[in-house]
């Protein structure tokens, strides 16, 4: 099978910012422009892997189908020459996973904008009719202003309706990520914009905890615990979260959908009017934007060195994976 080198299609390959289980993501340059890109890129051993292209193709169609500011844009699908990949907006180097590793006080003091705007996102794509079913921390792009892009549509999918949803039945592959999915996701029962919300409730516990609302002993405790345990306070983690937040977190992470907010609308009307923190936190004397490198800068591929072993290898669990 052909190796990518230094180009594809008309874009150069100027530095790898990750290096997914199934796909490669590279910072590219469109030679004739100049104009840098992201290209998700299918690594070599998926590129026959036919459920792996539809995924490529199922995240093309939804995103490109969207426009919003906290949406990321997708332009391009190319499944010809020796590598499918997607042609996508470039934004920031950080998604929300790496930022809360290096402490969820990195991004506290930014937290009611950065809340604001994936639940902005997340209300456009689900009046587009559609449930992202992977929401996670890594999935959230973040800069250092707090504008967030969301990302990752691979598992995304058509809200079911009507006679449609009613001759669904339960869907015998689960997809998502098991700390983050929903009961009714576990349970491969039709989804709506609700499962969503409740995966953003996990993600706002961690945000403001930098924990996970629940670990398991095994890949089945996890998926129970979200089926049946109480919820943990994130209070315990972080006695700095108001308890009319911790409350917003827990009618989000509702196990009965109908016991949930109705709509990310309604949601983000709750999370304008509530304050997350006590005392106002800090401003880090140190930005962990700085840690990392700049879009403008160029590598060659050998150079190209991911961070670390855990950021390389560590957080891809959809599709049924492990966590980590
Ligand atoms: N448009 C983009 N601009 C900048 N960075 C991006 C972009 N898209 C993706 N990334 C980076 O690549 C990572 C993986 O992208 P994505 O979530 O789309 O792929 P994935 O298939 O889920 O990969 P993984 O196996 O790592 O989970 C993101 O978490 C982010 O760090
Ligand atoms: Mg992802």
């Amino acid at each position: 099978m052909t190796k990518i080198r230094d180009f594809l299609g008309p874009y150069r390959l100027a530095r790898l910012i990750r290096l997914g289980s199934s796909c490669q993501v590279w910072e590219a340059i469109e030679t004739e422009t100049g104009d840098r890109y992201a290209l998700k890129v299918l690594r070599e051993d998926f590129r026959s892997n036919k459920q792996e292209v539809s995924f490529l193709r199922n995240e093309y169609h939804i995103a490109q189908s969207m426009n919003h500011p906290n949406i990321i844009k997708m332009y391009d699908l190319v499944l010809t020459g020796p590598a499918p990949f997607l042609v996508l907006e470039l934004f920031s180097e950080l998604n929300m996973k790496q930022a809360l590793r290096r402490g969820s006080e990195s991004i506290a003091y930014m937290l009611g904008k950065i809340i604001a705007e994936s639940i902005k996102g997340l209300y456009h794509m689900h009046g587009h009719g559609y449930v992202h079913c992977d929401i996670k921390p890594d999935n959230f792009l973040v800069s250092r202003d707090g504008d967030v892009k969301l990302i990752d549509f691979t598992i995304s999918q058509k809200v079911k309706k009507g006679i449609v949803k009613f001759f669904a039945g339960k869907t015998k592959q689960i997809q998502g990520t098991r700390s983050y999915m929903s009961p009714e996701q576990i349970r491969g029962l039709p989804l709506d914009p609700r499962s969503d919300i409740y995966s953003f409730g996990c993600v706002m516990f961690e945000m403001v905890t930098g924990k996970l609302p629940y670990t398991g002993e095994s890949p089945n405790d996890l998926l129970n615990k979200h089926i049946s345990a109480p919820l943990p306070s994130p209070l315990v983690a972080n006695d700095n979260v108001t308890a009319e937040f911790a409350a917003v977190i827990r009618s989000a992470m509702a196990k009965r959908p109908d016991d949930r907010p109705n709509s990310m609308w309604d949601l983000l009307k709750v999370v304008e009017n509530t304050q997350i923190f006590k005392k106002a936190p800090r401003i880090p004397e140190k930005s962990i934007f700085d840690d990392f490198p700049t879009s403008g800068r160029i590598m060659n591929q050998e150079q190209a060195a991911p961070e670390s072993d855990k950021e390389v290898s560590g957080d891809k669990k959809s599709r049924g994976e492990e966590e980590d």
